[in-house]
């Protein structure tokens, strides 16, 4: 009989060791170890024989992709679902996952193809629930109660499913670990099982995950690598508007972005994100500018909000919503140098519209301008549009995809964008448009004053 002794795993990066550390030498984090009994592993060393296969003899799978039925979410997959891949959907809890995967069931199921629901998470009934408020009741989808993996096979053979929705990864588990289900092991050895069906049979699985405190997916890098496209649902659970952004993607870029609402009657498309992002601004008030983003492949007009109180002398709050606070701090340190101004002894707060993330760099210029409109307590030229990166020496660097930007901006009905100097437009006309260009913050902020 095999031997069973005990190990201990990080139940962050699924480091392993026979003795018990408080730091996991593997990422660092403390305290994330946990004791799992070692039993025999499932997976195998085959013990056929496979023959290697010339490259040109395998057939190609990126004809065959079908429709999720949602063309936002088909983008982010590159194109539609591929016969015999693993998709990971990670979010925090409430975010809309379950619902996603149901409608997408539903639409799978609409075109004549059969879906398996496994829930670990709810009871049938609740997502019975779920589907008649999404006005579901195609009869190609199968609810299964069933936690167990070895089970889930009879049911595939059973059921013969196109797509099959793992909700979640975590509750499901094997007999051949004996630790509990969520583990390190039982992630590792589940997913593993779950990808052979995935290989041997053709159809595709979804499997949903649940993302830490700090963001990441728990048991992140154990399953990371093991599935062909990792897809992170984004959004502030209190905003409708989500954000489906993949983080890795065996069949398609990971640029793409999909943007969805969260609707009385589940996750819909938004057709023009810069409209919906604006319709709400004021733009004669203090601390409002308009930048132009650019997010996955496509143009994004949001607002940023800033607000400059003064504190006193003392430590000066800074606080960022929808940007890193780091990326905050080096703004109000290049504005303090090049300005003038006396920034140190002012709270500033910043924040985007609508719950959106915004990691595209090309927002400094628009932030800077929000906090200096704030500060002087004077409001933006109204159509005013900003994009534009800010250097550490308070030069605006060039930002790529200026045409597209001006574009968008122009699409909008807005009258001016302030760019970079050295930007790179091509063939691009926008007669409606007043380009400006500048160099430093300094040349912004003289025209301001003066303006
Ligand atoms: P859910 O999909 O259960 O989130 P997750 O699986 O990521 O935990 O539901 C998310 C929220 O969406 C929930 O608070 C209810 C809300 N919701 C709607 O606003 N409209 C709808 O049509 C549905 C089905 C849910
Ligand atoms: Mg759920």
């Amino acid at each position: 009989m095999a031997k069973i002794s005990s190990r201990f795993v990080c139940n962050s990066c699924g480091y392993e060791t026979l003795k018990y550390m408080g730091k996991c030498p593997g990422c660092g984090d403390w305290n994330s170890l946990r004791e799992e009994a070692s039993g025999p592993r499932g997976v195998h060393a085959p013990s056929i024989r496979v023959p290697a296969v010339p490259l040109d003899q395998i057939p190609d799978t990126s004809i065959s992709r079908f429709s999720s039925g949602m063309q936002e979410l088909d983008r982010v997959l590159g194109g539609g679902m591929v016969p015999g891949s693993m998709i990971l959907v990670g979010g925090d809890p409430g975010i809309g996952k379950s619902t996603l995967l149901l409608q997408v069931a539903g639409n799978v199921a609409g075109s004549g193809r059969r879906v398996l629901y496994l829930s670990g998470e709810e009871s049938l009934s609740q997502i019975k629930l779920r589907a008649m408020r999404l006005q579901l009741d195609e009869p190609g989808i199968f609810l299964l109660g069933e936690q167990h993996i070895e089970r889930l096979e009879n049911y595939l053979e059973e059921i013969d499913p196109h797509v099959v929705i793992i909700d979640s990864i975590q509750t499901v588990y094997t007999d051949s670990i004996s630790s509990i289900p969520g583990s390190i092991s039982q992630l590792r050895e589940c997913t593993a099982r779950i990808m052979k069906m995935a290989k041997n049979s053709g159809r595709v699985f979804f499997l949903i995950g649940h993302v830490t405190k700090d963001g990441a997916l728990a048991g992140p890098k154990v399953l990371e690598h093991m599935v062909d496209v990792v897809i992170n649902f984004e959004g502030d659970r209190t905003f409708s508007f989500r954000i489906l952004r993949s983080a890795k993607n065996r069949f398609g870029s990971t640029d793409e972005i999909a943007l969805l609402e969260m609707s009385g009657l589940g996750l819909v498309e938004v057709i023009d994100p810069s409209h919906y992002f604006l319709t709400e601004r004021d733009s004669s008030v203090c601390g409002s500018a308009v930048v132009a983003s650019y997010e996955g492949s496509r143009p994004l007009l949001l607002e940023i909000q800033a607000l400059v109180v003064f504190s006193g002398p003392g430590y000066a709050r800074r606080m960022a919503s929808g940007i890193d606070q780091n990326r905050l701090a080096l703004i109000i340190a290049v504005l303090e140098k090049n300005s003038g101004y006396n920034l140190a002894q002012h709270d500033i707060y910043v924040k985007v519209s609508g719950g959106v993330f915004l990691k595209d760099p090309s927002v400094d210029l628009g932030i800077a301008a929000a906090i200096i409109s704030s500060f002087r307590e004077k409001p933006l030229e109204a159509d005013m549009v900003f994009a534009g990166e800010l250097s550490l020496s308070g030069e605006i660097r060039a930002v790529p995809f200026m045409d597209q930007r001006i574009k968008e901006v122009e699409k909008l009905g807005y009258r001016s964008i302030v760019i970079p100097g050295n930007s790179d437009r091509r063939d691009l006309k926008a007669p409606g448009l007043n380009i400006r260009e500048i160099r430093r913050i300094d040349e912004f902020i003289r025209e301001f004053e003066e303006g």
